[in-house]
C-alpha cells in the first residue's frame, strides 16, 4: 500500500498514478474546499466518482459532512453506493467529544459492510479503539501529534504493536504530512500508509545532485555523439591492438 496522495485535485491524482507511485487517495472537507469544490454534496458526489474511476481499484476516503448519528448512518451509506471503492471517512468523536461515532463506525463496518476509515486521531488509544470497533483504517494526524509538542513515531509504533499483537485488520495511515522526510521516517517507524500532500511527492523525487548527475551524463553522451567516423575507426584499431 505505502502511498496514498492527501488530494482532490484530479490533475495532481492522475500526474502520480501515470508514475504507478499511487495505491490510494484520501480528502477531506477542508481538502476538497481547499481545491474547489464548493457545490455541496451534489459536487462532492461528481468528484469523488471521476477520482474513484479514475484510481479503481485503489480506495478512496470521502469524509461525512455531519456529525449527527444517523446522517452520518445515512451519508455512509449513500457514499459507498457512488463506487465500489469509496471509504467512509468518520472522525472518532464528535466537536465536543460526542461518542455516538464509535458506534456509527462500528454498525457501518460490522453491519452494513462499509470500509469505515476513522480519522482525525491525535493518540496510540484512540487508533486502538478504532481499530477495536472494526475500522478498516485508523488515520493518525502525525504532523498535528508533532505540533502539539508530542512525538508521533511513538503513537505510530504503540499503534503499530497494538494492532498486530491482537490481530486486528485495520491498517494505519500517517497523515497530516509536513515535511518531505515523514513518508519515510513514518513508513519505518510501522505505519502502514502514508497519505501525503502531492507537493511533498514532487519533493521526494527530485534532488539537485541527481539533476547535476544526469546534467553530466547529457553532456557527456552529446560529446560522444560528435565524435566523427576516423575517431570511431582509431578507437576500434587501438582496442583490437590492445587486445593482440
Ligand atoms: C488525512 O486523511 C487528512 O486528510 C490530512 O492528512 C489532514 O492533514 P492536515 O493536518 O494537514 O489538515
Amino acid at each position: 500500500m505505502a502511498i496514498f496522495i492527501d488530494s482532490g485535485n484530479i490533475k495532481e491524482i492522475e500526474k502520480f498514478l501515470r508514475m504507478g507511485i499511487l495505491r490510494g487517495v484520501t480528502t477531506n472537507p477542508t481538502i476538497l474546499l481547499k481545491d474547489g469544490i464548493k457545490g455541496g454534496l451534489d459536487e462532492v458526489r461528481t468528484q469523488a466518482v471521476e477520482i474513484a474511476r479514475l484510481i479503481y481499484p485503489c480506495p478512496l476516503s470521502i469524509e461525512v459532512t455531519t456529525n449527527q448519528k444517523n446522517k452520518m448512518m445515512a451519508q455512509a451509506r449513500e457514499f459507498v453506493r457512488w463506487a465500489d471503492n469509496i471509504v467512509v471517512k468518520v472522525t472518532i468523536h464528535g466537536p465536543d467529544g460526542e461518542l455516538e461515532n464509535l458506534e456509527v463506525i462500528h454498525a457501518l463496518e460490522e453491519k452494513y459492510d462499509v470500509r469505515v476509515n476513522v480519522t482525525a486521531m491525535m493518540s496510540a488509544q484512540q487508533c486502538f479503539l478504532a481499530a477495536m470497533a472494526g475500522a478498516t483504517y485508523v488515520s493518525l494526524f502525525c504532523g498535528r501529534v508533532n505540533n502539539m509538542g508530542y512525538n508521533c513515531i511513538e503513537e505510530i509504533r504503540k499503534t503499530r504493536k497494538l494492532i498486530d499483537e491482537y490481530n486486528l485488520k485495520a491498517k494505519i495511515i500517517a497523515a497530516s504530512t509536513r515535511e518531505i522526510l515523514n513518508v519515510v521516517e513514518w513508513l519505518t517507524a510501522g505505519a502502514h500508509i502514508v497519505t501525503i500532500v502531492p507537493k511533498f511527492l514532487d519533493g521526494m523525487i527530485i534532488h539537485p545532485y541527481t539533476k547535476e548527475t544526469v546534467k553530466q551524463f547529457l553532456a557527456d553522451a552529446a560529446k560522444a555523439e560528435e565524435l566523427t567516423v576516423e575517431d570511431l575507426a582509431s578507437r576500434a584499431q587501438k582496442l583490437e591492438l590492445s587486445r593482440v
